[in-house]
């Protein structure tokens, strides 16, 4: 089966600085993987290629088997901060990237399912409500609904939980592994925590510094939900990577995340 997101030989500068050097790496249909990396790797940077944002200067960026000029339908973003419109109220929030893509009548016609999708990520009495009245958490799933409501069959999540507090963020982890359960999108969520990344993915991609390559590759077998201090494999693969990650970011607060 095709891919869902292909890097072969991707490579990328800006100005005389030099980000990736032949970038390769895989998402498979359906699968969730966690790209994760230093600051500055380039993992947003890479999202912006899959998203037809910026485009690569060598190599090939391909989703879904093609270019990502020709499959910017097929996905949606989540970024770190919801970016909300504070004058809409949730549910019209939830619409709004379905009524920029497809216009305002096909949005109308997605109520129905935005409402669903609000139930979904458990806010389906909030619909009414404006974005300054609802918490950080309650603001991020309205984001996740309204970027499941334009059906993308690719979710890209950049840091998407980082601004919240540590109960908030438990919570949205664990609601987004059973949304991704149940809808099968493949996602791709960018994180430079490596308790997180091993709570989701089903594979680990660990960026280098720059020029940017594949470090390591983790795949997590270990059924959902996970308890990273209990189970004694994903113990062990967290020291591996934690260990890794020590190389590349010396003062890194992952170290502080994870204890
Ligand atoms: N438009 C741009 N012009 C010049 N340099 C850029 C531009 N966008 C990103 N960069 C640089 O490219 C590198 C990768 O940036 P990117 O935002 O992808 O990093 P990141 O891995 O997402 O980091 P973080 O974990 O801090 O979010 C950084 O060194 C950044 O300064
Ligand atoms: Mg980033």
């Amino acid at each position: 089966m095709t891919d869902a997101i292909r890097f072969e030989g991707v490579s990328l500068k800006f100005g005389s600085e030099t980000i990736y050097d032949r970038l390769d790496f895989h998402v498979g249909q359906g699968e969730f993987v966690c790209l994760l990396g230093p600051s500055g790797c380039g993992k947003s940077t890479a999202l912006r290629i899959i998203g037809d944002l910026l485009p690569a200067d060598g190599g090939t960026a391909l989703v879904n088997g093609r270019p990502p000029g020709e499959c910017w339908s097929d996905i949606a973003f989540v970024f770190q901060s919801p970016r909300l419109a504070p004058w809409r109220t949730a549910i019209d929030n939830v619409l709004l990237g379905a009524e920029l893509r497809f216009g305002a009548r096909e949005a109308e016609a997605r109520r129905p399912k935005a409402e669903a999708l609000l139930a979904l990520v458990g806010l389906a009495d909030s619909g009414s409500k404006y974005p300054p009245m609802l918490s950080g958490g309650e603001r991020q799933r309205v984001a996740i609904a309204r970027a499941l409501c334009v059906d993308p069959s690719i979710i890209l999540m950049d840091e998407p939980f980082s601004a919240l507090d540590p109960n908030s963020r438990r919570r949205l982890r664990a609601e987004i592994v059973s949304i991704w359960q149940e809808t099968r999108r493949t996602v791709l969520f960018v994180t430079h925590d490596i308790e997180e990344a091993l709570t989701l993915a089903d594979r680990i991609v660990l960026l280098s510094n720059k020029p940017t390559r594949v470090l390591e590759t983790v795949v997590i077998t270990a059924p959902r939900p996970r308890d990273v201090a209990r189970d004694p494999d994903i113990a062990r693969l967290r020291d591996t990577l934690s260990a890794l990650f020590r190389t590349l970011e010396p003062n890194s607060e992952t170290e502080e995340e994870i204890a």
